[in-house]
């Protein structure tokens, strides 16, 4: 593998970030919901970045982008509404097409699990999958999630649950 490597997302990266997300838009978009419009611009960037950070410093986020060797970010992986009382987060990741198919969104997603160990001593992750999305099915089981078939009040979603319980 090209060396990639998966760094914090950082408040000078919003130059980078928007050429990611713009080349890979209607990618994305065919796989997970679509962004606002006013998301693609320089602007709309910088301030989903200052949110990430913000939510960072307070302990709720945990964002991550994997750069190849040029500098270049070819993804993205985040801790999503980790909750620290109740000990789980959420995780999400995105790859962009031409990167896809060299094991980044397993080692992104391996990242994230060290991290939610180390760092912020979770004991549970979740991720939301739709159906058709086998690729990312596939990365979630790799790293040891499971599926849950329906929801806890029994009622079927669109999207499947995967979790993954972490030693305390
Ligand atoms: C899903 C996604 C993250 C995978 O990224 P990736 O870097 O290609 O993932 P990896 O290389 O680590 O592993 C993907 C695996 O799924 C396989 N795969 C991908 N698409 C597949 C498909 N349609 N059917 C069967 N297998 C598929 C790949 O072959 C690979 O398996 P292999 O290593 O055994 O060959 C990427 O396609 C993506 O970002 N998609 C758009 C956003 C998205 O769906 N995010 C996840 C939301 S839950």
């Amino acid at each position: 593998m090209t060396s990639f490597k998966v760094r914090e997302l950082r408040s000078t990266d919003t130059e980078a970030l928007l050429a990611f997300e713009t080349l890979n838009r209607e990618w994305f978009e065919s796989h997970i919901e679509a962004r606002a419009p006013s998301f693609y611009s320089v602007q709309g960037v910088a301030e989903h970045i200052q949110a990430y950070l913000s939510d960072f410093a307070l302990g709720a986020w945990h964002p991550f982008v994997i750069e190849d060797a040029s500098g270049e970010i070819v993804g993205r992986a985040n801790l999503k509404n980790i909750d620290s009382p109740k000990g789980c987060a959420e995780v999400g990741y995105r790859v962009g097409e031409r990167a896809c198919g060299q094991g980044l969104a397993t080692l992104a997603l391996k990242h994230l699990i060290q991290e939610a160990q180390a760092r912020w001593a979770l004991t549970q992750l979740v991720a939301y999958v739709y159906p058709k999305n086998v690729g990312s099915q596939k990365v979630l089981g790799r790293c040891g999630f499971v599926p849950e078939q329906a929801a806890p009040d029994g009622k079927p979603h669109s999207e499947n649950r995967f979790i993954l319980s972490l030693q305390a």
